[in-house]
């Protein structure tokens, strides 16, 4: 295998991190340079980040979002939030940060941090509190919240191809 498809099958959403290992300025820097390398519609790059260290705000995050409670223990956070796209890349946001996403989940990894994806976008009870906490005005739109930080449970890969789910065409 490939380190890549290493680091594909090994990722798993990580929900419970060590509080008291922090998330560096510098592995945050190296997180979201994997971020703006996602592919996005006519590289209309549709995406601002917020890079969350303050225990205060991680604890609100939790406070907000029923299935963010692991923000409690991670050391970081990465909010990413949408620039809606006008014209012909319109709509295209959602596809786009969501490379944006992976990109982070996988890079971090690589560096044997944890993540989780907490999904934000499209859910109206979600949105406006975690807006209300980073201060994103519409038109921009919190898309998710990523939790960091160093894994302190090893769930164990868990991925799987079905062949059922593809139609070969040759
Ligand atoms: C769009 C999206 C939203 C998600 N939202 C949450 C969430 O709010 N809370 C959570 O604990 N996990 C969330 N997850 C993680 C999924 O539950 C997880 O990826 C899935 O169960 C597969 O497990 P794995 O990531 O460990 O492979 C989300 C994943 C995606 C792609």
């Amino acid at each position: 295998m490939t380190e890549i498809t290493e680091i594909i099958a090994d990722r798993r959403s990580i929900r419970r991190y060590k509080p008291d290992v922090p998330v560096t300025r510098e592995q945050m820097d190296r997180l979201l340079h994997a971020a703006m390398l996602a592919p996005s519609a006519r590289n209309s790059r549709p995406w601002e980040f917020i890079a969350v260290t303050k225990r205060e705000l991680l604890d609100k995050i939790a406070d907000v979002h029923p299935y963010a409670q692991m923000s409690k223990t991670a050391t970081a956070a990465i909010v990413i939030v949408a620039l809606p796209q006008e014209g012909q890349m319109e709509g295209y946001f959602a596809q786009d940060c969501g490379a944006a996403t992976q990109n982070i989940l996988l890079e971090a990894v690589a560096m044997g941090l944890g993540t989780c994806w907490c999904g934000v976008y499209p859910r109206e009870e979600r949105m406006p509190s975690i807006a209300e906490i980073f201060d994103i005005k519409a038109p921009k739109i919190p898309y998710c919240v990523i939790t960091v930080g160093t894994p302190d449970e090893n769930p164990s890969p868990r991925g799987f191809f079905e062949a059922e789910k593809v139609q070969y065409i040759d």
